[in-house]
C-alpha cells in the first residue's frame, strides 16, 4: 500500500508510513498565483492501493478540495483502491437538518468523496451525534476507530492522577472516558449537557448538569472527542472545581481550538490539556500513527 498526505496531514503521514515500514508517497501541492492548488502525483499508483492522509481541520473547505484533486487523480491514474484517512472528518456535527433549508453537510461531503473515486474511510472518533456510526453516512465501507486507548496510556505514563474519576462532560461523551478510565483501572460518569441554539445563529449556550457524583479531592481526567471553543470542558471543570475536585487533566482527540479555547479551560482550573495530531496544535502531544496503521492493516 502506498501512503499519501494532503497537505493538512504530511507530517502524520510520515508516521504512518514509517509504522508500515516505508516511506510516504511523493507528491507535489503548490499554489497557483491566483490561488487555485497545483497537484502532481510522483508514485506510479497503477494498480496499486492507496491510502489517502487528509485531516479535515481548521480550513476545512480548502482541505476537502484538495482531497478530491489528489482522490480523482489516483483514480484516473489507476489506482486500484483508495482509502481514504480523515482523522477529523469535518461537518460530521452537521449530521441533521435543525431548521428547513439548511444544508445536511456530513451527507454531501460523503457523497463527493465518493464520487472522487474512494472506496473506503478511516476516521477517529467521529462525533456523530444522532448518526452514531460513521458507516451510516457512506455507502463505501467506514471505519470509525478511537485514539482514547493512547490517550489513556499517555495519562497513566505521563499523568499519574491520584484517586483518578474519567469524566465525560457530556452522555456521548461516556463511552471515551470508559475506554480511558480502563487504562487507568479507575471508574468513570459522565455529565448530561444540553445545547441551546436559537434559529438563524451558529453559536449555542451550554446547560450542564454534573449529577450527584463526589469529585471532593479527587483528580478528574475529561475524555471528550473534540475542543472547539472549550466551553464544554471549562464549564465541566468549573463545576469539579466548586465541588472541590483536586487537579483538572483534560484528554480530546481533535484539538480544534477555536476562540482561545485553551486560555478558558486554562482559566476554568485545568492543570494540563493533551491532544492528539489529528490536529496540529500546541497540545497535540499524542500522535494517532500507530491507530491508522493498524486499522490500514486490517481494512476489509
Ligand atoms: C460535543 O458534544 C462534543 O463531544 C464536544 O464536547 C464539543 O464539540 C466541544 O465543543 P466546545 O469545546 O465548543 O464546547
Amino acid at each position: 500500500m502506498i501512503v499519501i498526505g494532503g497537505s493538512a496531514s504530511t507530517s502524520l503521514a510520515e508516521k504512518v508510513a514509517k509504522q508500515l515500514g516505508q516511506e510516504p508517497g511523493r507528491i507535489e501541492i503548490k499554489r497557483f498565483p491566483d490561488g487555485e492548488k497545483y497537484i502532481r502525483i510522483h508514485e506510479e499508483v497503477k494498480g496499486q492501493d492507496v491510502a489517502l492522509i487528509q485531516s479535515l481541520y481548521r480550513t476545512p473547505d480548502e482541505y476537502v478540495f484538495e482531497y478530491l484533486l489528489i482522490a480523482d487523480t489516483l483514480r484516473d491514474m489507476g489506482a486500484t483502491s483508495i482509502t481514504g484517512v480523515t482523522p477529523y472528518l469535518a461537518y460530521a456535527r452537521q449530521d441533521s437538518r435543525f431548521y428547513p433549508g439548511e444544508a445536511l453537510s456530513s451527507a454531501s461531503l460523503a457523497k463527493f468523496f465518493e464520487a472522487a473515486g474512494t472506496t473506503s474511510i478511516i476516521t477517529i472518533d467521529c462525533h456523530l451525534h444522532r448518526l452514531g456510526d460513521v458507516s451510516k453516512v457512506f455507502k463505501i465501507p467506514a471505519q470509525n476507530v478511537s485514539a482514547m486507548n493512547l490517550l489513556g496510556k499517555y495519562a497513566r505514563e505521563n499523568l499519574r492522577p491520584k484517586k483518578p474519576i474519567v469524566v465525560g462532560p457530556d452522555e456521548e461523551a461516556e463511552q471515551w472516558a470508559g475506554t480511558v478510565a480502563k487504562e487507568l483501572d479507575a471508574e468513570h460518569t459522565a455529565f448530561t449537557k444540553r445545547r441551546v441554539r436559537k434559529e438563524g445563529e451558529t453559536k449555542s449556550r451550554l446547560e450542564m448538569d454534573t449529577g450527584s457524583v463526589d469529585v471532593k479531592g479527587r483528580d478528574i481526567v475529561f475524555a471528550d472527542d473534540i475542543i472547539s471553543t472549550g466551553g464544554t470542558i471549562a464549564e465541566a471543570a468549573k463545576a469539579c472545581k466548586k465541588k472541590g475536585a483536586r487537579r483538572i487533566f483534560v484528554l480530546c482527540t481533535h484539538p480544534v481550538l477555536a476562540d482561545g479555547a485553551l486560555k478558558r479551560i486554562r482559566a476554568a482550573g485545568a492543570t494540563r490539556i493533551v491532544g492528539t495530531d489529528t490536529i496540529p496544535s500546541p497540545i497535540s502531544t499524542v500522535s494517532v500513527a500507530p491507530v491508522i496503521a493498524a486499522a490500514l492493516k486490517t481494512r476489509p
